[in-house]
């Protein structure tokens, strides 16, 4: 029991450490048709993703391109537990998603991973702070405790003081950081974001991904939908989808945790860290 055979074979885990999402092989496929035509085993397939392997790192900050239909949206619901894969395997922080139960699956959406998406998605007439709030209430943290977490969320994202005013009282940009304050107030390990600049303007998008350039220094691990190449410069990683696969995995030159503060040569003008989010 006690001495370790010196030569034993290596365990092997399928996740190392650093390691936060492992996709081995994954498959999605949909049937398209009428009942009738499905019923019969007719109508027709539509290979959303073919055979997909991705790892990536804990502390990344990867972009995914590739054309409408190309299989972006549908990578990023399996990568966020909110779909499961036609065939494949997925670890997300060691854990095989799989093999987890409809209750384990909505936890671990709920704790690791943010999400923030094109159009928002924040309930209307609702506060900003009770909208942040929200994945709290799902969370069953009480009452003072939700609302000095939301509070500390609306300011980290640089909206302090906006916490009374609803979703149509704020500009998209605002209401984008809303929205990422509710994905941050979980603490989640991953930030998942479908085309989060694709309903914003050219500044207001640049503001945006300077925020999670932000969140990505301080150490999480973002991973971003978009079809456009200035947004996706803001990565250090640029996956290109097509038909399914990925057909490009490239590193982004000069992209590290160290050098996304320092940001000279691309950045906004006058947008230094930091003092980027007064509202
Ligand atoms: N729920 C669905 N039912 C049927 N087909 C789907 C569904 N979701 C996506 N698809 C199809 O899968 C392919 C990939 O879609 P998607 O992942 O949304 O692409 P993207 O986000 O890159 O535009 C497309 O052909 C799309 O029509
Ligand atoms: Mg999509």
């Amino acid at each position: 029991m006690d001495a370790a055979p010196l030569h034993a074979p290596a365990v092997p885990t399928p996740t190392a450490p650093d390691t936060l999402i492992r996709a081995r092989k994954l498959s999605k496929t949909y049937r398209m048709g009428t009942p009738a035509q499905l019923k019969a085993g007719g109508g027709q397939t539509v290979h959303a993703l073919r055979d997909v392997s991705l790892d990536i790192a804990r502390g990344d900050f990867v972009a995914i391109m590739g054309a409408s239909g190309s299989g972006k949206s549908t990578l990023m619901n399996i990568l966020g537990c909110l779909d499961l894969p036609t065939q494949g395997r997925y670890w997300l922080a060691g854990e095989e998603v799989e093999n987890l139960s409809p209750d384990a699956l909505a936890s671990i959406r709920n704790r690791r991973i943010g999400f923030v998406f094109q159009q928002f998605n924040l309930l209307p007439r609702t506060s900003a702070l009770e909208n942040v709030e929200l994945p709290l209430v799902y969370a069953g943290v009480a009452t003072p405790e939700r609302r000095a977490r939301a509070r500390s969320a609306l300011q980290r994202v640089g909206l302090g003081e906006r916490g009374d005013h609803t979703p149509a009282e704020l500009s998209g940009g605002q209401q984008q950081r809303v929205a990422i304050a509710r994905a941050l107030v979980n603490q989640p390990q991953l930030i998942l974001a479908d085309e989060p600049t694709g309903a914003l303007d050219t500044a207001t998008s640049e503001d945006i991904m300077q925020l999670l350039s932000d969140l990505n220094a301080q150490g999480m691990t973002v991973v971003i939908v978009t079809h456009e190449n200035d947004i996706a410069d803001w990565a250090r990683r640029k996956l290109v989808f097509r038909d399914g696969q990925i057909v490009q995995d490239q590193r982004q030159p000069g992209r590290s945790t160290q050098a996304v503060g320092a940001q000279g040569a691309r950045a906004v003008p006058g947008m230094a860290l930091g003092a980027a989010y007064t509202p």
